[in-house]
């Protein structure tokens, strides 16, 4: 099937006044704009430097699984950050650039777009009927830093967004997966959310950088807080109530025998969707 190219010339007028984006790198395939923004970044490439591509042979996804998207379908964009944070601060970024996705989705869409621990977009997809909740995951990030000693050297936030993914392609995507246009309605103009997304990425980069810490809106946007969830992890599988995450964007889950653990690394599954 024809589909509509991201347009370019459109996306770098829209940005050409920010002093963040001096580089957008465009590529129809590439194995996973994460390896490209890495291989860039390993070569001294500047903050602000974004890698969109139409294709990823090789996407990944959290926890080592694979991130599949229909070519032309989707928003696969890895932005390069050079922060002065430490190591345990690097989950900001991700805090910052969910918000701006989910925030740019609501902007050209009616959906709502809540957060789901560590750094899912998802959205009720019974919409205002009345009954239980379903979620489905409209989005994912990939954050991954580099060190130089014990600094950040750089941090790679790489963003999938399932823009245009028809209904009958959905079961091509993870489970429970959904996209922009099977949940609005309609199609989304992709290079519009795009703009829409690195703008906002820019404006809360800037707050990070005078001191604004994104951990309180984000905490406040997540759905799965207060909620009772199963939480995997590569050894085990817990049950709870997920209260809080702390500074460094950690869930804190409250289990069954009333103790505390502090995990970095899981998938949460709302135990009502
Ligand atoms: C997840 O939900 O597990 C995270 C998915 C992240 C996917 C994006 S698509 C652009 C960038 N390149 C990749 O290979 N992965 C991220």
């Amino acid at each position: 099937m024809d589909r509509d190219q991201l347009d370019v010339d459109l996306i770098a007028a829209a940005l050409a006044a920010s002093s963040l984006w001096q580089d957008l790198i465009y590529r129809q395939s590439v194995g996973s704009t994460n390896d490209v923004a890495k291989e860039l970044a390993s070569g001294g490439a500047p903050e602000g430097t974004a890698v969109v591509a139409e294709e990823q042979t090789a996407g990944r996804g959290r926890l080592a699984r694979r991130w599949v998207a229909p070519p032309g379908t989707s928003l696969l964009c890895s932005i390069l950050f050079r922060p002065t944070l430490r190591p345990t601060q690097a989950h900001r970024l991700t805090m910052l650039c969910s918000m701006a996705a989910a925030d740019a989705i609501g902007q050209l869409t009616s959906l709502a777009v809540h957060l789901k621990w560590p750094n899912d977009l998802i959205v009720d997809s019974r919409g205002s009927e009345p009954g239980p909740q379903r979620w489905h995951k409209l989005a994912g990030i990939l954050t991954e830093a580099e060190l130089a000693r014990d600094n950040l050297d750089f941090v790679i936030v790489g963003i999938g967004i399932n823009v245009n993914v028809p209904h009958e392609e959905l079961v091509d995507l993870a489970p429970g997966a959904t996209s922009v246009s099977a949940e609005a309605g309609h199609e989304v103009d992709r290079s519009a959310l795009l703009v829409g997304l690195l703008k906002r990425v820019e404006n809360r980069y800037g707050r990070l950088q005078r001191g604004e810490n994104p951990h309180q809106e984000w905490s406040e946007r997540l759905a799965t807080l207060g909620r009772e969830v199963r939480v995997r992890t590569a050894e085990r599988s817990l049950l709870g109530v997920a209260e809080g995450v702390d500074a460094d964007g950690a869930l804190l889950l409250r289990t069954e025998d009333g103790s505390l653990e502090r995990l970095l690394a899981a998938d949460v599954t709302l135990a009502a969707g």
